[in-house]
């Protein structure tokens, strides 16, 4: 077969590790020719591309980023997109292709596999907001780094008996606020899933003081929200091809309300793009390989329009239109279960 594959959306630690077991599998086992497109849809849609070969794809496994390079293109916003797409799969004799994105890469992948283009879908975010598989690789690598800047904070906080506000990603998913929160023992976690008080927050901040612990950790996850009529203004801003604003800054808004709420001195770290840079864990690299070379079996069973995910231990395919058709977020429930941690 002549296989395409793409990384597209956020880059994350473990894509190259996908790409390397694709191309493995697919030249040594099954004898294929693997073309690379870069830049996700950008390079189906300008017909930009490498071939790959074993050789080419040695000693990526634990680099992170991605050797094909990453875009938010989104086909559907081009002009004749999906005909591009599909006159570039022509030209190259594509038989069909692997997409190794989130839910914006993979929501365009299965619009594509209805308009009659062969695609598996591979799930990667750091966000892990992937509905039908039950953890995305790059979540694992992303908590890494949070959790352990969260422990570098601690200590500082401490001796300057002061309130350190961390911002971290997720979009509008709080997986890595809350379980980076929860590995770092923090006192207020506060995710997009449930707007949050402002005068709770700095009640909980008080207490703490009050039983003679004079610092606190605050984690928020870039998409959290006060609560109407809470007193913060909400973010504004951009929009990107797939209709997402760009987030950011809640942290340094929580650093000036609770220092002039509780006049306990208070600073910010954002952690930003550090959480999606370097290498990957090894469970990461480990989940990466496996869905990789899930990917070109099914590739090989003819398996279109379909994704490969994680299901407790096993690889299983899924229907990528129930990947994408809601973004998996932090139930309620569980995010309250930990409450008593908090303060
Ligand atoms: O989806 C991954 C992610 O890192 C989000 O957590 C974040 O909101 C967004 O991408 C940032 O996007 P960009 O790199 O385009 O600024």
């Amino acid at each position: 077969m002549r296989i395409g594959v793409l990384t597209g959306g956020g880059d994350c630690p473990g894509l190259n590790a996908v790409i390397r077991a694709v191309v493995r599998k697919a030249i040594d086992h099954y004898g294929d020719a693997v073309i690379g497109f870069r830049d996700g849809w950008r390079g189906l849609l300008e017909d930009s591309f490498d071939e790959l070969t074993i050789e080419s794809t040695r000693g990526i496994l634990p680099r992170g980023g991605t050797i094909l390079g990453s875009s938010r293109t989104n086909p559907y916003k081009r002009e004749d997109g999906v005909a591009r797409v599909q006159e570039t799969f022509s030209s190259h004799n594509i038989d069909g292709l692997i997409a190794i994105g989130g839910e914006d890469t993979l929501g365009a992948a299965s619009r594509l596999h209805e308009d009659g283009l062969n695609v598996i879908g591979v799930p990667k975010t750091i966000d892990n907001d992937l509905a039908a598989t039950d953890v995305t690789f790059g979540f694992d690598t992303a908590l890494h780094v949070a959790t352990e800047a969260i422990d570098r904070l601690h200590t500082t906080a401490e001796s300057h008996h002061r309130i350190l506000v961390v911002e971290v990603m997720g979009r509008n998913a709080g997986w890595i606020g809350l379980h980076a929160g929860l590995a770092g023992g923090a006192d207020v976690i506060l995710i997009p899933e449930l707007p949050f008080d402002i005068e709770e927050v700095c009640r909980l901040i008080r207490r703490r003081h009050a039983r003679g612990r004079p610092f606190s950790i605050v984690v928020v996850a870039e998409g959290a929200t006060p609560k109407e009529g809470t007193a913060m203004t909400l973010q504004t801003g951009d929009v990107d091809e797939f209709g997402h604003p760009r987030l950011g800054g809640i942290g340094q808004q929580l650093e000036r309300e609770i220092e002039s709420r509780t006049g306990f001195e208070t600073r910010a770290t954002v952690l930003g793009h550090v959480q999606r840079g370097g290498t990957p864990t090894a469970f990461d690299r480990v989940l990466a390989t496996r869905l990789g070379l899930a990917a070109i079996d099914a590739a090989h069973d003819g398996q279109w329009g379909r994704m490969v995910a994680l299901h407790a231990t096993e690889i299983e395919l899924v229907a990528l239109a129930d990947a994408v058709a809601e973004p998996r977020r932090v139930p309620v429930e569980e995010y309250e279960r930990y409450g008593v941690l908090f303060g």
